[in-house]
């Protein structure tokens, strides 16, 4: 059975960057009181780029893709498979993977999206890596986009101060050298309602709460224990150690969660992707993003052991080993 080897990947996060005060200010006009003080502290947040209104989830995941393809040095015809991991599609449907597959030009092969929240890349990415390792497919772009600003509560400051618009993107392909190692996923649905949007659109009206809302310690509390968990899962099933790992990219929601991780791991700062004191929490978004700036950046390179963790509603967490 071949491999799945990522061979290209691409970020774009909308021009509109809000800084912690530029949005405090904004806040107070409506009596909400917050500071970067407390942000920074609390998240290790410092700014997030907002997508403007009309700039849609498939908008953003088709830059990141045609990013991502210019870096792996194909072309969308080249493309059997696109897999979009999104929790705020542009529309019902069809799927943003679709939409990005008429924006790209792509003709052919399956496209569709995966909803697992902030887990939807490592879920996504694992899909995919299952279809070229099954030879349903050869080529496959897989895409977390998301406009989350466009489901927070503005007057909740317990999470409209946590979350950026953002996507990126990573190109597999079937190779016969080692390329994803490992994945494991898991989901626990009795923690629904620690981390929803519980709202839906049906007989032409919005029933439901249409807001993201989230309680913020239960969700951090098990994020820490379940990554932990998962990571050292997937290491015992790829039969390598954690000592192994090069670099960990873990899903970017709070600068304590990662370094309650990482310490919990055993795994030094310095081997840790941290980019949510620009990006704050992007969702499915998060964990291409980072990985494409330290791919970029000259950090992650050929050869190299990455583990990407997602985490997220549902409850879903889940980590995916990739050897570049
Ligand atoms: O992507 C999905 C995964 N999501 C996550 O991983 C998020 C996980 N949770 C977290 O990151 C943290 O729990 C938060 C950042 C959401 C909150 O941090 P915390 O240290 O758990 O704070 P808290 O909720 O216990 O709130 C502490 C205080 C409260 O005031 P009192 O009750 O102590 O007077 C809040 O009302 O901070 C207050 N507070 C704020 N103050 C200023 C909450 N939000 C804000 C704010 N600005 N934006």
């Amino acid at each position: 059975m071949p491999y799945a080897k990522i061979i290209g990947s691409g970020g774009y996060l909308p021009p509109r960057v809000v800084s912690n005060d530029q949005l405090a200010a904004d806040l107070a006009t409506r009596q909400i009181e917050t500071s970067d003080t407390w942000i920074v502290e609390r998240t290790g947040i410092r700014q997030r780029h907002i997508a403007d209104e009309g700039v849609m989830s498939s908008h953003l995941a088709t830059e990141a893709a045609r990013l991502a393809l210019e870096d792996a040095g194909v072309t969308a015809a080249d493309i059997d498979l696109i897999i979009v991991a999104t929790s705020t599609p542009d529309f019902v449907f069809p799927s943003t993977a679709c939409l990005v597959q008429a924006n790209l030009g792509a003709k052919g092969g399956a496209a569709f999206d995966v909803q697992a929240v902030c887990s939807g890349f490592v879920y996504a990415l694992t899909t995919a890596d299952a279809f070229i390792q099954a030879g349903r497919a050869k080529t496959a772009l897989v895409i977390g986009a998301e406009v989350f600003s466009g489901i927070l509560d503005w007057n909740d400051r317990g999470t409209c101060v946590l979350f950026g618009d953002g996507a990126g993107a990573v190109v597999i392909q079937a190779s016969a050298e080692p390329g994803i190692i490992g994945a494991q996923l898991n989901a626990d649905g009795s923690q629904t309602k620690i981390l929803c949007a519980a709202g839906n659109v049906s007989r032409g009206k919005v029933t439901g709460d249409p807001f993201l809302r989230m309680d913020g310690q239960a969700v951090f509390k098990l994020a820490v224990n379940c990554l932990a968990k998962s990571a050292h899962e997937v290491c015992e099933q790829a039969g390598i150690a954690l000592t192994d790992v090069d670099w960990l990219v873990p899903h970017q929601a709070n600068i304590r969660i990662i370094n309650f991780l990482g310490r919990k791991l055993h795994i030094p700062e310095e081997k840790v992707v941290v980019t949510v004191d620009s990006h704050a929490n992007t969702s499915a978004a998060s964990v291409p993003l980072a990985f494409d700036v330290a791919r970029r950046d000259g950090r992650i390179k050929t050869g190299d052991t990455v583990m990407m963790q997602g985490v997220g509603g549902g409850f879903t967490w889940g980590s995916v080993l990739v050897k570049m």
